[in-house]
C-alpha cells in the first residue's frame, strides 16, 4: 500500500485521507456527523435500524482488501472517506490543460463550476437512499432486504465522499454546500433534490431492480466521466465509488433476471404460450413481461434525462476546463480537445427526428448518453437470452431515445417506444400501452408481501445463483428481533 494510504479505523470517521493530521477538516466532518446520523435515521431505512445486518465495510482500497463482511446495525456503519491510491506523476489527460500535471488543490478560475459538479453528484447519493426508505417493509427475501440495506449504506458513503471534498477544498461554501445536502429531500415540493429522477418515487421492488439498473448506472457513467478529472482528489474518490457502484448495478441487472426467471418458469409449469395473456399470467402471481417492458419504458427513460441537454455549454466548458472528462477518456484515442471534432447528434427538427454532426465539445452529454445506452443494450440482451433459454416467445427492447423525454431536444415531441412520431392526442390514447398505468402498478403493489425467514423468496421473484459472500441459501443475511 503506498504511503499514506494505511486506513485509520480508530476516529469517528474511518479515512485514508490522513484526517488525524488535519484538524480543521477533522472538526467540519465531526460537526457535520451528527446532522448526518439524524438524516439517516429520520430518512432512511424505515424500520431494521436495530437490525444487525451482514453488511460490507471497506477496510482497504486495493482491489482484494476492499470489503470486509460482518454483521452490523446500519447507524453504527463505519461511513469512511476512502480515496483510491494516487497515481505517480499524474497528467491532465484532456482539455486546455492537457498535459500538465494534475491539479492537488483546487485551480481558483474553475472554483464554481468545480463545486457545482461536486453538489450535483453528491444530491443523487442520499436522494436515493430517501427513495428507498420504505421498501425494507416489503422485501422478497433476506437476501434482497441486506442488498438493499448495502446499495443505501454505499450511497450514504458517496455522499460522505462529496462532503470530503466540499469540506476540504471549499471552505465555507464547501460547509454550507454539505449542510444543504442534508437538507433537500427527494419528492419534496418545496425543497426538491436537484434532479429530475431522483424525486421519483420507488414504491415497489420491480421499481427497485430497475432504478439500480438504469438510474445507478447513470451514477456509474457520471463518476466514471469525473474519475478522468484533473483535480486530482475528485478522479481518487470516483475510482473507489465505482467499485461500490458495480454492486448497485448487479442487485439490478440479478434482480431483473430473476424476476424473468420466475414468471417464464410460472407459465411453462402452467402452460402459457402466450406472455402477452397478462391476465392469466398475473393470475399465477407473477409479472408479465409486458408490464416488465413498460416499467424498463419508464425507468430508462427518466434516466435518459439525467444526462441534460443533448447540445451543452456547461459539458463543454467542465471538459475544456479538464473537470470532467469522456466516459474512458484515457482509452480513447484521439487528441482530447476536440477543438475541430464533430460527433453526431439526434435532433428534433420541425416534428421530424434527424442525425446532425455538432462541435464535439457541445455534444459529451450525448456522446456520454450514447455510451450508457450501449451498457444496457448489454442488460437487455442479457435478460432476452434468459427468456429465450425458457423457451417463451418473447423480446424486451430499450425505447427510442425520443421517447417520453422531459429534458433536451425530444422535450416536446410525441415519440413511440419505437421511434414512430405520434400526434399528441395518438400519444395520450395509447399511453397505457407505453408506460405502466395506475393499474401496473397497483398490480406490483399487491405482489409485494414480504419474506423474512431464512431462504424464503418472495413468489415473484427466483432465488439468487449464489449468496452474498459464498453464504448458503438459507443464511440469515438480516437479524431481526421480532
Ligand atoms: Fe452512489
Ligand atoms: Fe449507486
Amino acid at each position: 500500500m503506498p504511503d499514506g494510504m494505511a486506513i485509520d479505523y480508530d476516529g469517528l470517521i474511518p479515512n485514508n485521507v490522513g484526517l488525524n493530521a488535519d484538524a480543521r477538516l477533522r472538526k467540519a466532518l465531526e460537526t457535520w456527523h451528527p446532522g448526518y446520523i439524524d438524516w439517516w435515521k429520520g430518512c432512511g431505512p424505515v424500520g431494521f435500524q436495530d437490525a444487525e445486518v451482514y453488511l460490507r465495510t471497506a477496510v482497504g482500497v486495493d482491489p482484494e482488501g476492499w470489503a470486509r463482511f460482518g454483521f452490523v446495525k446500519m447507524a453504527d456503519y463505519r461511513w469512511g472517506i476512502l480515496l483510491a491510491p494516487p497515481i505517480e506523476g499524474r497528467r491532465i489527460g484532456f482539455g486546455a490543460h492537457m498535459g500538465e500535471p494534475a491539479w492537488q488543490e483546487v485551480p481558483g478560475e474553475y472554483r464554481a463550476q468545480l463545486r457545482r459538479l461536486l453538489v450535483i453528484q453528491g444530491d443523487t447519493e442520499p436522494a436515493s437512499v430517501e427513495q428507498q426508505r420504505h421498501l425494507g417493509a416489503t422485501a422478497p427475501s433476506l437476501y434482497d432486504l441486506r442488498n438493499l440495506f448495502q446499495v443505501n449504506v454505499e450511497e450514504g458513503r458517496h455522499l460522505w465522499a462529496m462532503v470530503y471534498l466540499l469540506q476540504k477544498y471549499f471552505g465555507r461554501d464547501g460547509r454550507e454546500e454539505a449542510e444543504d445536502l442534508l437538507r433537500r429531500r427527494s419528492g419534496d415540493r418545496d425543497t426538491p433534490r436537484m434532479l429530475g429522477a431522483f424525486n421519483e418515487a420507488t414504491p415497489d421492488w420491480l421499481s427497485f431492480f430497475l432504478f439500480t439498473f438504469f438510474t445507478d448506472r447513470d451514477g456509474k457513467m457520471q463518476l466514471a466521466a469525473l474519475a478522468q478529472s484533473g483535480f486530482d482528489p475528485l478522479s481518487r474518490t470516483c475510482r473507489f465509488m465505482l467499485t461500490e457502484e458495480a454492486h448497485h448495478m448487479f442487485v439490478g441487472d440479478s434482480g431483473i433476471q430473476r424476476v424473468i426467471q420466475r414468471t417464464c418458469a410460472a407459465m411453462r409449469e402452467a402452460g402459457i404460450e402466450d406472455p402477452t395473456d397478462a391476465e392469466r399470467v398475473r393470475a399465477l402471481g407473477v409479472i408479465d413481461l409486458p408490464t416488465l417492458q413498460r416499467k424498463i419504458n419508464l425507468h430508462f427513460t427518466l434516466t435518459l434525462d439525467l444526462f441534460g441537454n443533448e447540445i451543452s455549454t456547461n459539458a463543454a466548458n467542465a471538459f475544456n476546463a479538464g473537470l470532467k472528462g469522456r466516459y474512458r477518456e484515457d482509452k480513447i484515442e484521439d487528441d482530447h480537445r476536440l477543438l475541430d471534432a464533430t460527433y453526431p447528434v439526434l435532433r428534433w427538427r420541425n416534428g421530424v427526428i434527424v442525425r446532425e454532426d455538432a462541435p464535439a465539445l457541445s455534444a459529451l452529454n450525448m456522446r456520454l448518453r450514447d455510451d450508457y445506452v450501449a451498457e444496457c443494450e448489454h442488460g437487455v440482451a442479457r435478460w432476452n437470452r434468459v427468456i429465450a433459454a425458457s423457451g417463451v416467445s418473447f423480446r424486451l427492447s430499450l425505447p427510442h431515445v425520443g421517447f417520453n423525454r422531459r429534458i433536451g431536444e425530444f422535450a416536446a415531441a410525441a415519440i413511440a417506444p419505437d421511434g414512430t412520431i405520434l400526434a399528441a392526442e395518438e400519444f395520450q390514447a395509447r399511453r397505457d400501452s407505453f408506460l405502466p398505468s395506475a393499474a401496473d402498478g397497483d398490480y406490483i403493489q399487491s405482489l409485494m408481501v414480504p419474506a423474512r425467514a431464512p431462504g424464503e423468496y418472495a413468489a415473484w421473484l427466483a432465488p439468487p445463483r449464489v449468496g452474498i459472500d459464498n453464504k448458503p441459501g438459507d443464511f440469515a443475511y438480516v437479524k431481526i428481533a421480532e
